[in-house]
């Protein structure tokens, strides 16, 4: 991110060493986006069918390809329909009290958030993790002291990454299923300015992936930033500037100032990944940058 040309999140960060802290057990695949160039030279794992194949409940999706490697990712891929039939693996991690009511489908997502986020820990810490990660105010988890982290889940994919404050002073990382016809025209005058649609466009993607890759970039942001800000703050207050397709990454400028630390003007940077119907984006807040 830049604040009067300071980057602040470092800039994009290739993450090809592939530190993929649990690796897949899933084929080889290749994206087939016609009229695009990513068909050409992109080659990512993904799980077979998960309605069909069923992952098996120890085995952990490939992370996606959105964050610098000394960030500890774990990722898992579960049916969508079928959350509960792994319910066994997480069935000890504690719910809020906020969410003592909340639907079946709602309650598991917590949990199967929170059962990937302890399994990123271990790999962070090197060791077994019991850690009860309670919720702020405002929604994000309470990561240990000296960790920063972030959690995402949608259907079918469910995801954390962590990494310690020495190294990043946040991160966040989204992952959303390619928006319907009827969900982008309900949402898109909310979540989009005509230039970041013409942006993502201008590299390959179609309206609905589009409309897409900048919610997520935008939920990233917001998760990223939020208790660096300290409030909620708007789609409208960020706007994507700038995307690249090899690699997947985008610009970002604030143009509302959101605190002190974070005015108009300033530049985040964040990494995309798309692949099988899913849009991956992350982003990290490079640590100390924000105290200097
Ligand atoms: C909070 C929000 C970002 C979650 O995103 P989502 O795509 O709906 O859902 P995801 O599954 O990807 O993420 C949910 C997880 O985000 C995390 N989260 C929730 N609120 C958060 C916050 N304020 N800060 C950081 N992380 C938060 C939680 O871990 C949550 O999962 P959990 O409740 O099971 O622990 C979104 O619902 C929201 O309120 N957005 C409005 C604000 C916004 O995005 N503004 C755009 C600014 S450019």
């Amino acid at each position: 991110m830049s604040r009067d040309g300071k980057d602040l999140t470092g800039g994009p960060q290739s993450r090809t060493g592939g530190d993929a802290v649990f690796s897949s057990t899933y084929g080889r695949l290749a994206i087939n986006r016609a009229g695009s160039t990513l068909a050409e030279s992109r080659s990512v794992q993904v799980s077979p069918l998960v309605s069909e194949a069923p992952v098996a409940a120890d085995t952990a999706a490939r992370n996606p390809d959105v964050l610098p490697e000394f960030v500890k990712q774990f990722s898992w891929i579960v049916p969508a329909n079928d959350l509960g039939r792994w319910s066994n693996s997480w069935e000890d991690i504690e719910l809020p009290e906020a969410l003592q009511e909340a639907t079946a489908k709602r309650q598991l997502h917590f949990r199967a958030g929170r059962y990937c986020a302890l399994r990123a820990l271990e790999a962070l810490e090197g060791r077994p993790v019991t850690t009860v990660l309670a919720q702020t105010a405002g929604g994000a988890p309470l990561w240990p002291e000296g960790v920063t982290g972030s959690i995402t889940h949608t259907d079918g994919f469910v995801s954390a990454a962590v990494a310690r404050t020495s190294q990043v002073d946040a991160l966040g990382i989204d992952t959303e299923r390619i928006m319907s016809v009827e969900r982008a025209a309900r949402s898109s005058a909310a979540i989009a300015w005509p230039s970041e649609m013409a942006h993502m466009r201008a590299i390959g993607f179609d309206r609905l992936e589009a409309l897409t890759l900048v919610f997520s970039a935008k939920e990233a942001i917001f998760k990223c930033l939020y208790r660096k800000v300290g409030r909620i703050f708007d789609y409208r207050d960020v706007r994507i500037v700038a995307a690249v397709l090899h690699p997947g990454t985008f610009t970002a400028r604030i143009v509302q100032t959101l605190s002190p630390d974070f005015p108009a003007q300033t530049l985040l940077h964040g990494r995309f990944e798309i692949n099988s119907s899913w849009v991956h984006t992350g982003m990290v807040l490079s640590s100390g940058l924000l105290r200097a």
